[in-house]
């Protein structure tokens, strides 16, 4: 059977659409574990089924939590903060999905039998180091080799609350330790980076958790209290941004159209995008913006442009829009002038090596481009850029990412593009194709 997917034709014009994206990833992981370990029902209207959040639900089921498919809801039946079911020679599979992996981790650190946590050969060659070491200090065990999975661990009777600097910059790192620190009798205390804020959020306004945040110059200061007992919660998911991007993204780089995405997660956690592009002449407006249990969620409306700038971009932007540079990097294609972004050292550690594939294939597309130190990408663009030529793609470790990215290439830029392990888009955005075709996409 076939396994690429094959784009010859630039999307035709749609002039005025409005779409929905599937449901936001990080909230949807968030929602499935936090919930397992609430004491009772807890409901999730538009939960992502992506293939990652259905690696989540089966590794809770492993652990004895039930889960319920309906027909807009899923249930979850939390067994307490203390009660998830640990049984000996327990293997969880947490498939591509880093943010599972690290933050199930730690709902790991009192079990009393050993558990192996794996992933598939991309999540495999991923830092665990970053998870390990502060979760060791709660005082669990571990064993792994290099810090990558597969890892065991070995939970403790009484994990005690620690002290812990997160320098990466990673939501994952810090959610780990902040559920982890749930499980003590104590305060924990966080120092850490800047990063998207969830979890703090679904902490404090729906599980309702006195955590204590102090906004500090460079880092975020975070004090949490150990609990007895969570409430189980209902929550309503918006859509995902960085799944909203590749639309944006698509109406941008064509001619004369109008697009809406509705009911998008718009936490400025995670609006690096927006901010990013408008700085670089794009026409996006933010419409209806409401508060959701904290969350902002909005309709972004975004309108084609023949005239775009480049940039130097200050990092200070980077995290907040840390998995759709790919995307930004093809704007930069098409913009006057040379782009250049920095410290982007963490693109590399994501599902495959972002930055490095972003200069292949922009080498590909016949962008000049170059790596620049301090992990680093510099883009000469031109404003009238086509492609001409043939494009394939491979090998990739399966980065959905990457995929989609190229396919918008190919929709907006041009290209013969042949894209291999065509399904991988499943992994966070099962509707994409499906939403492009609406559109007027032709995919084949
Ligand atoms: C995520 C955090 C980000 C992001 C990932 C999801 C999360 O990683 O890249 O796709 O849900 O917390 P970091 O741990 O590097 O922040």
């Amino acid at each position: 059977m076939k396994n690429y997917l094959i784009i010859q034709k630039k999307i035709g014009n749609f002039k005025k659409k409005s779409i929905q994206v599937d449901g936001d990833k990080s909230l949807s992981i968030r929602f499935v574990l936090l919930s397992a370990l609430t004491k009772g029902k807890c409901s999730a209207i538009n939960l992502l089924k992506s293939e990652d959040v259905l690696n989540a639900i089966n590794c809770v089921r492993k652990l004895g939590i039930k889960t319920i498919f309906k027909k807009k809801k899923t249930e979850i039946f939390g067994r307490g903060l203390f009660g998830l079911k640990f049984k000996k020679n327990l293997t969880l599979d947490t498939g591509n999905s880093g943010t599972t992996a690290r933050l199930l981790s730690s709902l790991l650190i009192d079990s009393n039998y050993q558990i192996k946590i794996t992933g598939d050969k991309s999540l495999k060659n991923r830092d665990m180091k970053r998870i390990i070491n502060p979760l060791k200090k709660f005082g669990a065990f571990f064993k792994s080799k290099k810090g990558k999975l597969p890892l065991i661990i070995k939970g403790t009777k009484f994990p005690k609350p620690i002290k812990f600097t997160e320098n990466l910059g990673s939501a994952q790192c810090k959610s780990t330790v902040m559920i982890a620190a749930l499980k003590t009798k104590g305060v924990t205390k966080l120092k850490c980076l800047p990063s998207r804020n969830h979890t703090e959020l679904m902490f404090k306004n729906i599980l309702k958790i006195p955590i204590k945040i102090v906004k500090k110059k460079k880092y975020e200061m975070i004090d949490i209290k150990g609990q007895k007992e969570l409430k189980p919660f209902n929550y309503k998911i918006p859509g995902d941004i960085s799944s909203a991007s590749f639309f944006i993204v698509l109406t941008l780089l064509s001619r004369n159209k109008i697009l809406k995405v509705k009911n998008v997660n718009l936490n400025s956690s995670r609006t690096g995008i927006v901010k990013i592009l408008k700085m670089m002449g794009g026409k996006i407006k933010i419409l209806n913006l409401k508060n959701y249990k904290g969350e902002k969620i909005g309709d972004i409306e975004v309108k084609s442009t023949d005239k775009l700038n480049s940039i130097n971009l200050s990092s200070k932007y980077n995290s907040s829009a840390i998995d759709e540079f790919l995307l930004i990097f093809l704007v930069a294609c098409k913009c006057r002038g040379i782009s250049i972004f920095n410290n982007l050292g963490e693109l590399n550690k994501k599902e495959s090596k972002r930055l490095d594939w972003a200069i292949r294939i922009l080498s590909l597309m016949g962008i000049r481009v170059k790596k620049i130190k301090n992990s680093g990408i510099k883009i000469w663009g031109q404003e009238n850029f086509n492609i001409n030529k043939r494009i394939t793609i491979k090998n990739y470790l399966k980065d959905h990412r990457i995929l989609m990215a190229c396919v918008i290439a190919g929709l907006t830029l041009g290209g013969d593009w042949k894209i291999y392990d065509q399904n991988c888009y499943r992994t966070s955005f099962p509707s994409f194709k499906e939403t492009l075709k609406k559109l007027g996409a032709i995919i084949k």
